[in-house]
């Protein structure tokens, strides 16, 4: 059997949910991850360093004793967000990274930021402490086509920000645009960003065939298959500004299948698998290790982590369940819709 071994992956951009939900999907991500940077749009949102630090309760209380996970805290950005506090957290340890919604562009954003102005001084405290901002890269403007919003917030928000804090460190989220991969590379090593497993796997087309899909609808919306390509690319290429954050992003399957579904695709317990696949696919196996172990996190200032994984390729496809479920609450599982031969055998 043809095997790969590499430092256990982290997880930088992951939905864990609150409740009954946390609990059914977390043990899917500390199975096959060391670390993740836990995403903070619950309802209400996790604001304060008090918010993190009930939350991270929540979480090691749900991670089953043998299994060694370490979940990292984020802080959800408001316009009245304190900077007192964030800088608290960040001195604590707790708070790893804070997260910037413009406000309406996605899942719980509604608290998010309006008026980019008012959050100057936490912007400031966060480039002098080397903590990185997070950033949901859409603008939110109903005229602007959906296509375009990653393209248009790089242009009119992102870019006027690097330049008015050239130090601050910053993670454009599940990038999906060559917008994206260029403003990376053309800047220097501060700006980084997340790229997702479907984001590697699907394009705009996948929502719509032979009907209105909604299990492959997610923000920043898929883009034009040219745009996949790209990120496939530069995924694999071994450059370290672009690493993993999966964006899994579970949401009831009635939330799902409805007239107004939710944005998000739930990917943990075939992420590992299907990026094995894609690496492969681009002979590129020998980078997969810098994409998903290593390169987050250095930008991140953690060292590896200390543990292996090591997943193996068998002769026929291998079967993951369609979904998972825990009482009344059941989840869809991302179908790529491909043959999945690799899987994690450790
Ligand atoms: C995420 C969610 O469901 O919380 N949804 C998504 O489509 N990615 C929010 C987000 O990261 O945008
Ligand atoms: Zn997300």
């Amino acid at each position: 059997m043809k095997k790969i071994t590499i430092h256990k992956p982290d997880d930088w951009h992951l939905h864990l949910r609150d409740g009954d939900l946390l609990k059914l999907v977390l043990p899917h991500t500390a199975k096959d991850f060391g670390r993740a940077l836990i995403m903070p749009n619950l309802t209400p949102p996790v604001i304060t360093t008090s918010d993190a630090e009930s939350y991270h309760r929540e979480i090691m209380d749900a991670v089953d004793r043998d299994m060694d996970f370490q979940p990292f805290m984020t802080l959800y950005l408001t316009e009245d967000t304190d900077p007192g506090d964030v800088e608290d957290g960040i001195a604590k340890g707790i708070v790893k990274a804070v997260k910037l919604y413009p406000a309406g562009a996605t899942t719980n954003s509604s608290s998010g930021v309006r008026d980019f102005s008012k959050i100057n001084e936490t912007l400031a405290v966060l480039s002098s402490n080397s903590v990185p901002l997070c950033v949901h890269g859409e603008v939110v403007d109903g005229h602007v086509d959906i296509y375009d919003r990653e393209t248009e917030f790089i242009e009119r928000v992102l870019a006027p920000m690097h330049k008015d804090f050239p130090e601050l460190k910053i993670v454009l989220e599940h990038i999906t645009t060559q917008d994206a991969i260029d403003f990376v590379l053309n800047t220097p090593d501060n700006i980084a960003a997340t790229i997702t497993v479907h984001h590697l796997v699907i394009n705009r087309n996948h929502m719509f065939k032979g009907g209105i899909r909604p299990h492959y609808y997610c923000l920043p919306i898929a883009k034009r298959e040219t745009h996949r390509q790209h990120l496939v690319k530069v995924a694999t290429s071994g450059n370290a500004n672009f690493f993993l954050g999966t964006d899994s992003a579970p949401h009831a399957i009635a939330a799902k299948e409805s007239a107004c579904g939710c944005a998000g695709i739930f990917t943990a317990p075939v992420a590992m698998a299907i990026l094995a696949q894609v690496f492969e696919n681009e002979d590129a196996l020998d980078k997969l290790e810098v994409f998903t172990s290593l390169s987050g996190a250095k930008f991140y200032g953690v060292t590896p982590n200390p543990s292996f994984l090591t997943l193996g390729k068998e002769s026929t496809p291998v079967e993951f369940p369609a979904s998972i479920a825990r009482n009344e609450l059941e989840v869809s599982i991302f179908d790529p819709e491909f043959d999945l031969n690799w899987k994690v055998i450790d």
